[in-house]
């Protein structure tokens, strides 16, 4: 009888792949900060639903049609005859609002703890261009079920395309590859949105890892720990090895999020027309716009800055310009702060202040594109709008000026 040897094959396959290697280095002897808390579930929770995104993507694939003509009855189809299929859809749309509510809390974390901040800038960069990765790849998504929201977003926001001067009229057609939205445009959003942008995603989350693990994490304190380490065993005092006791506390963040995420796919998984919206239960009518358009609750902070810029000389460059800004201005952050402190729990008052305003603006910016415009909201959004750009822009002068506690020595 042939007796398995677990440790010869770890021994073997070692000598020709450095698997124990890359476990130590990255897993079991990858020193983190003790004093994690809540607000660091969301990075492996994000890990956790790019997989479940992948998984349920690749068995939509498997029975949707990306043809203009059966985009819509293969969902239908999926929904009702494939085994499983309303699961898989389901999981797969409720995914795609939970992704974005994990990295939207992932990001607050980095701010509220500063850890965009040296030597960390980019670790956040490439978050950044994680972010706008994710918005492609929900955005190209997005077309697939060829209803009436997918149809008259895509318009829109191809159009956006369109208003930017010169250029934009040919950019639009290079986008769509048509004049209008048309089966050219689906199969292109289908290719980019199955293998593209998901092979940039999963290369751009394994750099960030890297990123990470060769400055180390930060914390909640925003103390350095590798600045305090023992002198005998060169270990920082104020670690522990990231497997097993991260990797336990982070089953607990994946077992409290899976509850959530199976009452939403089991129990509202439409969310009352926020995770999908109810416009796209109707096929895609290229000669009937809807009343009322709004592009999902993730992208609508944005939506309603558009919306609150005049359209100016009857172009709405100002809005796109203004829309684009409020994304882009995330990557600056590492160069605005000058606050003496990294973390929320040492800053004073006037930070405190200005990322709660931000917080604010950002969720009733969100709310406002949802509705229809009138007079009122539009003039609130426009302010808002300012309020979202002053906690970027006044930041170099109030985190400067800002009355901090000292730092201490070592986590707490
Ligand atoms: C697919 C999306 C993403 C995945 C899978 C991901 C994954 C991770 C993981 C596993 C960690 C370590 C665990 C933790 O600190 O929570 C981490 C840390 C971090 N991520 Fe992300 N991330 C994503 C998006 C982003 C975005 C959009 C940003 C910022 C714009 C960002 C910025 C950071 C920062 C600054 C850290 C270090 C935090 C610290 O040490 O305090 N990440 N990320």
């Amino acid at each position: 009888m042939i007796k398995f040897d677990g440790k010869a094959l770890l021994g073997w396959v070692d000598a020709r792949f450095p698997l124990t290697k890359l476990w130590k280095e990255h897993l079991s002897e990858y020193y983190a900060p003790k004093n994690f808390n809540f607000w660091y579930y969301f990075g492996s929770l994000a890990l956790l639903v790019l997989v479940l995104q992948i998984v349920s993507g690749i068995w939509l694939t498997m029975s949707y049609k990306p043809d203009m003509t059966q985009a819509f009855a293969s969902v239908e189809y999926i929904m009702r005859d494939v085994s499983w299929g309303w699961l898989i859809r389901y999981m797969h749309s409720t995914g795609a609002s939970m992704f974005f509510v994990v990295v939207y809390l992932h990001m607050l974390r980095g701010m509220m703890y500063g850890s965009y901040r040296s030597p960390r800038e980019l670790l956040w960069l490439i978050g950044c261009v994680i972010y706008l990765a994710l918005m492609a790849e929900a955005f190209f998504g997005y077309l697939l079920p060829w209803g009436q929201m997918s149809y008259w977003g895509a318009q829109v926001i191809v159009n956006l395309f369109a208003s930017i001067p010169v250029i934009g009229p040919d950019l639009a057609v290079w986008i769509r590859g048509d004049y209008t939205i048309s089966d050219v445009t689906l199969n292109r959003f289908f290719a980019f949105h199955v293998v593209a942008l998901p092979i940039v995603l999963l290369l751009l989350v394994v750099v960030h890892i890297i990123a990470l693990h060769e400055v180390g994490s930060n914390n909640p304190d925003g103390v350095e720990i590798k600045k305090n380490k023992d002198p005998v065993t060169h270990l920082p005092r104020d670690g522990i090895p990231f497997h097993p006791y991260y990797t336990v506390k982070d089953i607990v963040g994946v077992v409290g999020f899976l509850i959530i995420f199976s009452a939403i796919v089991f129990w509202a998984p439409e969310l009352g027309g926020y995770f999908i919206e109810d416009n796209n239960f109707i096929p895609a009518d290229p000669l009937k716009t809807p009343e009322h358009i709004a592009p999902v609750w993730y992208f609508t902070p944005y939506y309603a800055m558009l919306r609150a810029v005049p359209s100016y000389f009857e172009t709405q460059v100002w809005g796109v310009i203004v829309m684009g800004a409020a994304v882009l201005i995330f990557f600056a952050l590492p160069w605005l702060d000058r606050s003496p402190v990294k973390s929320i729990r040492y800053r004073g008052p006037i930070y405190k202040s200005f990322l709660a305003a931000f917080i604010l603006s950002f969720l009733i910016l969100g709310y406002l594109g949802v509705l229809p415009p009138t007079p009122f909201r539009t003039a609130l959004a426009q302010f808002l709008t300012v309020v979202y750009f002053a906690f970027f822009l006044a930041m170099p002068w109030y985190s400067r000026i800002d009355r901090c506690k000292p730092e201490p020595e070592r986590v707490r």
